[in-house]
């Protein structure tokens, strides 16, 4: 069985800069747009409460299991399934349905986060009387438009790429990941002095837990999913760059919780948001009564929250939560490239250079029909992200669990963690992975999907 041998294709240099790359992957639209927007829909912190239940129990020990065959293997999702699973097809299989939807969900992502970046320059041309500028710039109905901030926001992701391991994802992760949080901190700070604050942060932190229904445990554990970067094999492909010195359990629970903490800091700056915003005269509530969520919301009522503020402070204060959107996008379609690239260069002897081209190439041709029809996200969403990554984490469970099993994994992980054996860890992640995960999982998507 193939160990690893990752000198040649990449090396994290340091802890910290392996935790902020895996971070940088985990956190971005999804939790500064998914995750709050979800939170307006779902009857607030009942939500909340879900997604944290759903990323510790089930999001955590799926992406321990998933850094271990990445780090185990020194290969890509399906060079790991291939090397432990001892050449089956069937296995590798599972490997390819992880970089199909990694494919898939970067072609739609890169779609969005280019929006972002026009909003960027929407706030400007607003701030300088050019109105018919902004709003010409932020129509996202608008398909040329779209797939020239698509075609920026792919050729972005693929210079950063091209740089390599370290001193590409890893120093541009470094620089931005810094960056992220103080701007989200900041705005956080500023929102909550403002009217109308406080009706917000009760509806996010006091749960109404007649509103869970299992719609809403559906929602919330592909937004797990999705927010965490697993199911796919992104911390597959980042695991197998780690040095064997490393504790992943331990990497894998800081990576988690930074997930965790950003996305309910975005919560505790978007719900007050929209309430600032409506004691300013911004309706936040639709016909029937419910509050604007998705793209309403990030796209119409904060633009108009930050027109009405207008002067300086409207545009500082827009142009840096879209360029904070913008930021956190880039260190994840990062993390969504470098899964295909690693698949070509470790499976098909490609050079770095031509893989990151070629694939950035080839994902950008269906992000530029996205452009033009942006309906077929949501069909992308439900496909590839709220059925496609968990179906993932459900079949990386079985496989480690029954297939490689979870003491060869723990094996694995005494590098790094030399008590593991001994520890509770040892005890309960198997049972987690074996048992309480994939049901979990099952469950969930046969009820969600309405088959049991
Ligand atoms: N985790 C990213 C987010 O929250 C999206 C992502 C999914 C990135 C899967 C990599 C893999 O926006």
């Amino acid at each position: 069985m193939a160990d690893s041998t990752t000198t040649s294709r990449g090396n994290w240099n340091s802890k910290l800069g392996f935790i902020l790359a895996a971070a940088g992957s985990a956190v971005g639209l999804g939790n500064i747009w998914g995750f709050p927007t979800q939170v307006a829909e779902n009857g607030g912190a009942a939500f909340l409460f879900i997604y944290l239940l759903c990323a510790f129990a089930i999001g955590f020990p799926v992406m321990v299991a998933e850094l271990t065959m990445g780090r185990k293997t020194g290969r890509n999702p399906v060079g790991a399934f291939k090397a432990l699973g001892d050449n089956k097809l069937m296995y590798s299989a599972i490997g390819m349905w992880g970089i199909l939807c990694g494919v898939m969900i970067l072609a739609f992502y890169t779609v969005i986060a280019g929006w972002t970046v026009s909003y960027v320059f929407e706030e400007f041309f607003f701030y300088f009387g050019m109105s018919e500028w902004a709003t010409w710039i932020s129509d996202t109905g608008n398909g040329p438009i779209n797939a020239v901030f698509a075609t920026v926001f792919m050729g972005g992701t693929v210079s950063i790429i091209l740089g390599g391991v370290s001193d590409g994802i890893e120093r541009a992760t470094k620089l931005m990941m810094p960056l992220l949080i103080a701007i989200l901190v900041i705005m956080i700070g500023y929102v909550l002095t403002q009217p109308g604050a406080g009706v917000g942060i009760k509806e996010y932190l006091f749960p109404d837990f007649s509103m869970v229904t299992p719609g809403l445990i559906f929602s919330a554990m592909g937004q797990a999913f999705f927010s965490l970067s697993l199911g796919m094999g992104a911390l597959i492909t980042y695991g197998s760059y780690l040095s064997k010195k490393e504790n992943i359990p331990e990497a894998a629970a800081y990576v988690t919780l930074t997930d965790a903490t950003i996305a309910f800091l975005a919560g505790l700056l978007i719900i007050p948001t929209m309430y600032m915003a409506q004691a300013q005269g911004v309706p936040i509530f639709d016909e029937s009564g419910n509050l604007l969520a998705s793209v309403a919301l990030i796209f119409q009522v904060l633009p108009e929250l930050f027109h009405e503020i207008g002067g300086l402070l409207g545009l500082i204060f827009g142009a840096s939560f879209f360029f904070l959107l913008s930021l956190a996008a880039l260190t994840s379609t990062i993390s969504l490239l470098e899964v295909p690239v690693s698949y070509a260069i470790d499976e098909h002897d490609m050079s770095r250079n031509k893989a990151a081209k070629l694939i950035g190439g080839g994902v950008l041709i269906i992000s530029l029909i996205i452009s033009f029809d942006t309906s077929l996200i949501d069909v992308f969403v439900v496909i590839f992200n709220e059925v496609g990554l968990p179906l993932g984490g459900f079949l990386i469970c079985i496989f480690l669990g029954y297939y490689w099993k979870t003491d060869n994994a723990l094996k694995e992980m005494e590098n790094g963690y030399p008590g593991i054996m001994t520890s509770i860890f040892a005890k309960v992640w198997p049972i987690f992975i074996k048992v309480i995960a994939p049901l979990a999982i099952l469950y969930n998507l046969l009820s969600g999907l309405d088959i049991i």
